[in-house]
């Protein structure tokens, strides 16, 4: 990790402005500074910009996906946001299915009008579509969720584009630019993607759907260091899945989201514990089924 540099007085200045200021809404630069023009000046002196805490100073959009109405994770998840003092998040997709608490996961995103996709949960949940794919526990929670879902959830729901702008390079998809149920677990399944980067403008694309996190360009798998960071070479398009909020499925139960840096092209995969005895207690007084109670606790 680089020392805290020359710029440090600038770059709490920043940090302070950035912190008070409401996750989702525009960004706000006081009069007198310019927050561009103070965050480009120190990207060019370090690759890792920390804070006295150690916490990162230049983080400015969240990317979350698959919350699957686990508001105990969702609510870590976001806490953790505001605190290292993003001032954008979009949501990929999966609001809803599989949890206990579908109402709450859409109401928060409502109410602080986060950017969504469409995930083919929530087009299951808002009756766009028939669970005729999912298996039979996921259908089961499919069915629930339809049912326990408040109209203006349902409405919210329903009118979620298929795609949203990350920032300018980056277009964001819920399974992929193709098509919102594809699955993309492995590299071959990426690189067929790339194609249809261009219909959207786009020269990378942030995904989910998968519950795996990972980070792929246009020749393999990447791997980031040992904290979860990989700095984007500028020359490269890319795949990215930030993982699963509220169900995660790589053998890691903590719940996970990334932040992208857009001025240092950093991303940093974070993984956080949550309350998962709670939620998956949820699930078991729900009447939903026990498999998805387990499948929280194994992180798989
Ligand atoms: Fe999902």
């Amino acid at each position: 990790m680089a020392a805290a540099h020359t710029c440090t007085s600038v770059l709490d200045l920043v940090r302070a402005v950035v912190v008070v200021s409401r996750v989702g809404e525009a960004r706000y630069v006081p009069v007198g500074l310019n927050l561009s023009a103070a965050v480009r000046r120190c990207s060019n002196c370090a690759v890792e910009h920390t804070g006295a805490s150690g916490e990162a100073l230049f983080v400015q959009t969240a990317v979350i996906t698959d919350i699957h109405a686990n508001i105990e994770a969702l609510t870590v998840v976001l806490q953790d946001i505001e605190t290292r003092g993003a001032d954008e998040i979009v949501c990929l997709g999966d609001l809803v299915g599989y949890n206990a608490n579908p109402n709450e996961c859409v109401e928060e995103i409502r109410n602080r009008q986060i950017p969504c996709v469409m995930g083919n949960h929530d087009a299951v949940a808002c009756g766009i579509e028939e669970p005729w794919g999912f298996n039979e526990v996921a259908r089961h929670a499919a069915i629930w969720t339809r049912e326990t879902l408040t109209e203006d959830n349902i409405t919210f729901l329903r009118e979620t584009p298929q795609n949203q702008r990350v920032e300018n390079e980056f277009i964001g998809v819920h399974g992929s630019p193709q098509d919102r149920d594809m699955y993309l677990f492995s590299w071959a399944e990426v690189y067929a993607q790339f194609q249809y980067l261009d219909a959207f403008g786009a020269k990378s694309c942030f995904f989910g759907h998968t519950h795996f996190p990972g980070i792929y360009n246009e020749e393999g798998l990447c791997s980031g260091d040992e904290k979860g960071r990989f700095a984007l070479n500028n020359g490269n398009r890319y795949f990215i899945n930030p993982g699963s909020v509220g169900q995660p499925r790589d053998n890691n139960p903590r719940a996970a989201y990334l932040l992208y840096d857009t001025d240092a092209l950093i991303v940093r995969f974070i993984r956080l514990e949550y309350d998962i005895s709670k939620a998956s207690d949820k699930i078991m007084r729900s009447g939903l089924p026990k498999f998805l109670a387990d499948r929280l606790v194994l992180g798989r």
